[in-house]
Parts: C-alpha cells; structure tokens; sequence
C-alpha cells in the first residue's frame, strides 16, 4: 500500500509569468481550487494521506493554503459562506502535509531526489499538480495503485500525443504486455518528431520505487543541463521491471495557458457553478 504522495512545485513556472513571479503555477486556481488541491484529492482518492512538497518560491502560499485560517473560519462561521471551506477542511484534517526547499532549480529528477529526506525508504507516488487529471471512474493514481499491487515496480502514466509535439514530453518505447500496459525498454527525453521513439508521452504521474533516490543521485545531468527523471528510469529499467501505463481520462497541461484554458472551461462544464 503506497501511503505517501511527492509534488515536485518547484519550478519556474515561467510560461505563466508574470502570474507566477511570487506564487508557484501549482497554486493558480481552475475554478476556485489551486492545481495542488486537486492533486491532493486525487493523492486522497488513491488512499494516500501523507503529503510531501517540494518547493521553491512562493513556499508561504503553499503551506498556508494546506493550513488552518483561524481568523477567517471566525469570521465566517455560521454565515452562508462557510461552505466554502468545507472541502479544504476536510483535507487538511485528513492529511499531513510536509515541506521541503529545492535550492536549486536542477530540474524534475533534482527536485525527486530533494524529497527523499520527507519520502524515506518506500514506494511512493509523485504527482505534477500542472498536469490536471480527471480520471474515467477511478482516479489516474488510484488506475496506477491498482497495478502497482499486480507488479509491485516503478509505473509512468503515458498518453498518446499528437506526433510532432514529442520535444515536449518524456517518450517511452516498450512491449504491450497487457491491454495498456507497457514493459519500457526505452525512453528519450523530449525527442525531436524524426527521432522519438514513439508517440506514447510521460504525463506527470508516476509511482517510484525508493531505489529511485540513489540512482538520482548518480544520474548526471542531461536534456537542458537538468537531472531527468527519465534518465534516471532508463537506468532503473535497464536492471528491473519499470511500467508505462495508459491511463484512462482526462488531461490538461495546465503548465502552458492553452491547457489552463481547456481544463478551466472543462471543469466549468462539469460544475454546478
Ligand atoms: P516544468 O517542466 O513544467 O517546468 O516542470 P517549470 O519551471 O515548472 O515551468 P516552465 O516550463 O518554466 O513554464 C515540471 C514539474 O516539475 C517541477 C515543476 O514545479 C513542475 O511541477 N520542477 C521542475 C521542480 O520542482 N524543480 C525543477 O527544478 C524543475
């Protein structure tokens, strides 16, 4: 059973500057809930409830958020409003929530290994808050817990993408071992179209075995002078099972404002707002 949930929140976030100078993108809101919280719904869905967040900038509006407001739930208790709260409540009453500080902004693979020290030796999940999920029936991590029970290794969720968007995304190659699910015998890191192995994309979530952290630590830097995750999962795969899993839902890239606008008019819809 994985208990603990990584959010790497780290990151410039510059493609949403200047909105994102002095609060992370993780807490820009679609509708009236920051990325994160929906990440952390999705992480309570899936049976976690220990949080663990690595952060950067902006730490104070992270950890403020995920913290009790005594002066405001005085001021509105017992009025209509205090529904609003209901929901955040909630999950701060049943979850931890822990904090880390990338120092340096080395990349997502330095960001992982940075909350090692909150993670411990377990098998843990990581969800990027910017890429917004909404599951068909279960959850994306809830569909990967499932499958990590069956094979107890290392999972990436994958998506088909639009072929010549491949220099955007981790890309997988591997053997279907089952219906939507990949044994990965390569991965390349944001490949230009003529080179990608595939169009089967790592969209941000995955569930990691703790041997992760030391092959972090001996994975050099690489595409753009960051340590990549996906280096470091080659590496794993190289000497274990490591899976790619086609998740079954919705996804937002809500890092880049075309996909905040997508996933902002789609949950719209979905609302009773
Ligand atoms: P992105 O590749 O989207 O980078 O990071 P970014 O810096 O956040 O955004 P842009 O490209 O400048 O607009 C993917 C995820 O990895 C985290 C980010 O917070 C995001 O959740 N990350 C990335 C870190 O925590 N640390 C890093 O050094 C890099």
């Amino acid at each position: 059973m994985i208990k603990k949930c990584l959010f790497p929140a780290a990151g410039y976030g510059t493609r949403f500057l200047p909105a994102t100078k002095a609060m992370p993108k993780e807490m820009l809101p679609v509708l009236t809930k920051p990325l994160i919280q929906y990440g952390v719904e999705e992480a309570v869905e899936a049976g976690m409830h220990t949080m663990a967040i690595v952060t950067g900038r902006g730490k104070r509006a992270l950890e403020d958020h995920f913290d009790v407001s005594y002066e405001l739930e005085h001021q509105i208790k017992g009025s209509d409003k205090e529904h609003y709260l209901t929901e955040i409540r909630a999950l701060i009453d049943h979850c931890t929530f822990s904090y880390t500080r990338q120092n340096e902004m080395k990349g997502l693979g330095h960001a992982i290994l940075t909350g090692e020290t909150l993670i411990g030796n377990e098998p843990f999940a990581v969800i990027l808050a910017d890429d917004l999920c909404d599951g068909e029936g279960n959850g994306i991590l809830s569909q990967m817990t499932a499958l990590y029970e069956r094979y107890k290794c290392s999972i990436v969720a994958i998506e088909e993408i639009d072929p010549s968007h491949t220099n955007r995304y981790g890309i997988i190659e591997g053997k279907e071992i089952e219906e939507g699910v990949y044994k990965i015998t390569n991965m390349v890191e944001k490949p230009d179209p003529e080179h990608a192995p595939s169009n089967l994309a790592i969209i941000g979530r995955y569930i990691l075995t703790p041997d992760i952290f030391q092959i972090l630590e001996n994975t050099p830097a690489g595409k753009g002078g960051e340590i990549q995750i996906t280096d470091a999962l080659m590496t794993q795969a190289q000497n274990k099972t490591v899976l790619a899993y086609k998740f079954k839902g919705k996804r937002f890239d809500c890092g880049s404002v075309e996909g905040f606008v997508e996933a902002t008019n789609y949950f719209f819809k979905k609302s009773n707002l």
